[in-house]
């Protein structure tokens, strides 16, 4: 059988490492749906587009299309011949994000562009296993508490972490709508786990 898992969440509750981890284990790339909205939110600001002129934003698209190169050991976003990965975490793409990822058109043709991937993979984002790939073999949803998620990307990014939490409830406030767990999503609150306690809990579910 052809393998999907997906594993969505909030934010920086640790899905690439998460999903990265699991992919290894089980052979198979992962997919970094995320990834491909930032590349949006940059490509948006670097050409100048206002973030919500969706008929502005979705015509770049089509005219320089994005594409997602799903390697197992991190994966790489480009637009044209242009690889765009170092310049998507940072502080100007997550405060322009969540209002792209909020326009139907955008979100429209990632969909497709990851529908449009080769399975078996490990896919990771925010609506996975409810809108992307609702007949997957497994579904996964983590959380954690924002004070969690804080510390942890404190220990990524040089910064302050009561800014940092202050962002990420913000994030999580404008993505509320694509982040409802699926219905049959197993939810995991990574809070009290170690990354790979997380990942041997995901695999057992996998395997089993
Ligand atoms: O790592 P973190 O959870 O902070 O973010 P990410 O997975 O890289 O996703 C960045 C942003 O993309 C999110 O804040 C959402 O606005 C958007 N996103 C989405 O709308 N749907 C997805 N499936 C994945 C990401």
């Amino acid at each position: 059988a052809t393998v999907i898992v997906t594993i969505d969440g909030v934010a920086a509750s640790g899905k690439s490492s998460v999903a990265s981890g699991v992919a290894r284990a089980l052979h198979v790339p992962y997919v970094s749906s995320g990834l491909l909205y930032r590349a949006a939110a940059r490509a948006a600001l670097n050409a100048g587009l206002p973030l919500t002129d969706e008929a502005a934003l979705t015509a770049h698209l089509r005219a320089h299309p994005l594409r997602l190169d799903a390697r197992a050991d991190g994966n790489r976003a480009y637009q044209g011949d242009t690889d765009l990965t170092p310049h998507l975490h940072t502080d100007e793409v997550d405060d322009a994000v969540s209002a792209v990822a909020a326009l139907p058109g955008v979100r429209a043709w990632i969909d497709d562009h990851l529908r449009s991937l080769p399975a078996p993979f490990v896919a990771e984002g925010r609506d996975m296993g409810t809108n992307v790939f609702p007949h997957a073999t497994a579904k996964f949803y983590l959380t954690a508490s924002p004070r969690v998620r804080a510390q942890r990307r404190v220990n990524e990014r040089d910064a302050d972490i009561d800014a940092i939490e202050t962002a990420l409830r913000e994030r999580d406030r404008r993505d509320a709508r694509q982040s409802q767990p699926a219905p049959d999503a197993h939810l995991i609150d990574t809070g009290p786990l170690t990354l790979q306690g997380v990942i041997d809990l995901i695999l057992q579910r996998v395997q089993a």
